[in-house]
C-alpha cells in the first residue's frame, strides 16, 4: 500500500524495490518541476548506499518522485560558476524554469540556479523604474536581466557574461519571454567590456559570489555621471553586515574620487554555508 505524503512516497517505491523494510537516510528535501526532480548534493552517498547504487535505483527514486528525469545538486565551482550538478536518470539535462511569470532555460550539468535567490529576482523585477538603463556585470542565464526585462519599463539592460553555456541560455530566455529589443549582450570579462558601455546605468547588479570586488571599478566606469543604484550580492557573517557593507563603500568609493554614498538597503538571500550568509548591499552613489 502506498501512503501518503512525498516522502514517504519515495520510501516506499525504494524500499519495494531494495525489497528492505529499513533503508539508510534518504533526502527529505528536493526540487521538483516539469518532469525532473534535483536532489541534494549528498543524497545517497556514504558506505550503506554505496553497494546499493544502479540505474535501476534511480528509477525507483524517480517512480517514488513521480517524475521522469533526475539530478543531482553539486559544487558551484570556479570563474564561470559551472553547476557542478549531474544527471542520475535521463541523458537530456536541459531543464525550463517558470518563476514569477519569467521562464529561464539552462543546461543543469553547465550552468547553475539557486531557487533559494526566488526573492531577489522577484525584486528586480519590481524595483527598476520606467526608462532606467540597467548594467547586469554578471548577466549569467538571465537571472535578474529576465525579470527586469518581462516585469519593468527599464529602457535598456546591458547584459556582460563570459561564459558561451551562460549566454546560449541567456538568449534562449529572451527569445522565450517575448524579447526582442532593448538589451545588448556583451561577451567577454566585464572589466573590458565595461569600456565599450561607458557612463550610461541608473543601476548596476553585481550578482556573483563569493564576491565582485575584481570589478567593482567597472562598476563605477559604467555608472552614469549623476550616480545610481548599485546592488552588490556577497558573503558576511551574522551579525557582521555592517562590517561588512562599509567596507564594501570604501573600497567602491575609491574608484570615484568625491562621490558620496551611503547604504539604502541590505538584504539577507539565504544562508550560504554555516555562519555565512549571502546578502545583497544596495548602495546609492551620488
Ligand atoms: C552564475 S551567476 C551568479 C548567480 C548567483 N548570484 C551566485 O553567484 O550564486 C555569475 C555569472 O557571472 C559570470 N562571470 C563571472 N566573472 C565574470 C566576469 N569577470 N565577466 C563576465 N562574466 C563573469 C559567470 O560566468 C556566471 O555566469
Amino acid at each position: 500500500m502506498t501512503r501518503g505524503g512525498p516522502h514517504e512516497r519515495l520510501y516506499d517505491s525504494v524500499s519495494s524495490f531494495l525489497g528492505k523494510k529499513t533503508l539508510p537516510k534518504i533526502p527529505k528535501k528536493w526540487e521538483k518541476f516539469s518532469d525532473i526532480a534535483i536532489l541534494p548534493s549528498g543524497s545517497f552517498e556514504g558506505e550503506d548506499w554505496d553497494d546499493l547504487i544502479s540505474p535501476a535505483l534511480w528509477k525507483a527514486v524517480a517512480e517514488g518522485l513521480d517524475v521522469e528525469r533526475l539530478g543531482i545538486m553539486g559544487e558551484v565551482t570556479g570563474k564561470t560558476r559551472k553547476s557542478g550538478a549531474r544527471m542520475l536518470r535521463g541523458e537530456d539535462d536541459w531543464v525550463v524554469r517558470r518563476e514569477n511569470g519569467v521562464d529561464y532555460g539552462y543546461h543543469l550539468t553547465k550552468c547553475m540556479f539557486s531557487a533559494g535567490n526566488v526573492n531577489e529576482r522577484r525584486r528586480m523585477g519590481e524595483i527598476v523604474e520606467r526608462g532606467e538603463v540597467v548594467v547586469d556585470l554578471f548577466s549569467g542565464i538571465g537571472y535578474y536581466s529576465l525579470p527586469i526585462m518581462v516585469h519593468s519599463e527599464v529602457e535598456h539592460v546591458h547584459c556582460c557574461e563570459w561564459n558561451d553555456d551562460a549566454i546560449k541560455s541567456l538568449e534562449w530566455g529572451l527569445k522565450r519571454n517575448g524579447i526582442s529589443s532593448g538589451f545588448t549582450i556583451h561577451r567577454g570579462d566585464n572589466r573590458e567590456t565595461c569600456m565599450s558601455i561607458r557612463k550610461v546605468a541608473h543601476r548596476v547588479i553585481m550578482g556573483l559570489l563569493p564576491t565582485s570586488e575584481d570589478s567593482f571599478e567597472a562598476a563605477m566606469e559604467v555608472l552614469s555621471d549623476s550616480g545610481g543604484v548599485i546592488h552588490i550580492h556577497g558573503l558576511a557573517r551574522p551579525g557582521g553586515y555592517s562590517e561588512w557593507g562599509e567596507g564594501v563603500l570604501r573600497k567602491l568609493c575609491h574608484f570615484r574620487e568625491g562621490s558620496g554614498a551611503e547604504i539604502i538597503a541590505v538584504n539577507r538571500i539565504k544562508s550560504y554555508a554555516p555562519r555565512w550568509d549571502h546578502i545583497v548591499l544596495d548602495v546609492r552613489i551620488n
